[in-house]
């Protein structure tokens, strides 16, 4: 049986234990997720672990980032289920700061992203989300500071806002993507997927259907548009109340018009239901 990994609450024992693998000339790799752990988390620590000598993944279901009618309260939280994934795949370390830990009384300093942070995807939907995440990852990158950390591209937009944070506040962590790691039928994995009903479940398939769908036709050298609106009918008629379906600049998140505006990835975000989807798939 793999050890417990060492379970840090306080920024001093965090610091402690970085400090001790360091001394002994580790590379540090953090893997920042909010529980509630699943596959696609588990191929980050992976990743993690070709990528650093020794793994911490931080747990830390952040307030900041929901707004008050989202899924805070509700949140899948599934501690000790997290704690066995993560010593079977033997993580050095967990940090998981109680939020009096990560806000203390009188916190009063956020970072606000702009770039990619303002591309008109989810910040048009969930305005407070950036601004949220990015204080977070700028205080996870200052607690544990990691060589590198691992952030999923089933959140596209997120792994460009930590991307640019990183490189605009010269925090020294270079931020590597991980392939999104889907179930059979290729719905991605997401803590959010229990929401779903069994009905739902079926239907949300269509999602990466209609994404690979429009891929293939813009590949194909069919005109964006039409390729598009295609795609969003196929996602509407399974009863989906569509946020957005677009193609973007995979490096920059600007909206493009052509073939050669490339490398182009498609991006949607859905809800069925109450539970809300997002997605994205290179073209
Ligand atoms: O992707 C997530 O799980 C969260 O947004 C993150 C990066 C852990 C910040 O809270």
């Amino acid at each position: 049986m793999s050890p417990t990994p060492l379970i840090t609450r306080t920024v001093p024992a965090l610091r402690r234990a970085v400090d001790n693998l360091r001394k002994r000339k580790a590379t540090v790799a953090l893997v920042p997720t909010m529980g509630a752990l699943h596959d696609g988390h588990v191929s980050l620590v992976r990743l993690a672990k070709r990528r650093g000598s020794r793994v911490v993944v931080s747990i830390f279901v952040n307030p900041t980032q929901f707004a008050p009618s989202e899924d805070f309260g509700a949140y899948p939280r599934t501690w000790t289920a997290d704690i066995a994934k993560l010593a079977a795949e033997g993580v050095d370390i967990v940090w998981h700061p109680g939020v009096e830990a990560m806000y203390p009384e009188g916190f009063a300093t956020r970072i606000v992203p702009e770039g990619p942070a303002l591309a008109g995807l989810e910040d048009r939907f969930r305005p407070h989300f950036f601004g949220g995440v990015a204080t977070v990852v700028g205080k996870l990158f200052t607690q544990c500071r990691p060589d590198v950390a691992i952030f999923g591209e089933k959140d596209f937009q997120q792994l460009r806002v930590v991307t640019q944070l990183a490189r605009d506040l010269d925090l020294g962590v270079k931020v590597i993507g991980s392939r999104t790691v889907r179930e059979r039928d290729g719905l991605a994995m997401s803590s959010r997927n229990v929401y779903l009903s069994p009905e739902e479940r079926q239907t949300a398939t269509v999602l990466y259907r209609a994404m690979k769908d429009s891929a293939g036709r813009i590949r194909a050298g069919e005109a964006i548009r039409p390729a598009m609106a295609r795609g969003a009918e196929t996602i509407a008629a399974a009863g989906f109340a569509l946020d957005y379906f677009e193609v973007r600049n995979a490096k920059t998140l600007a909206p493009v018009t052509s073939h050669n505006d490339g490398p182009l990835r498609i991006l949607v975000a859905a809800r069925l239901g109450t539970t809300r989807l997002i997605d994205n798939v290179a073209v």
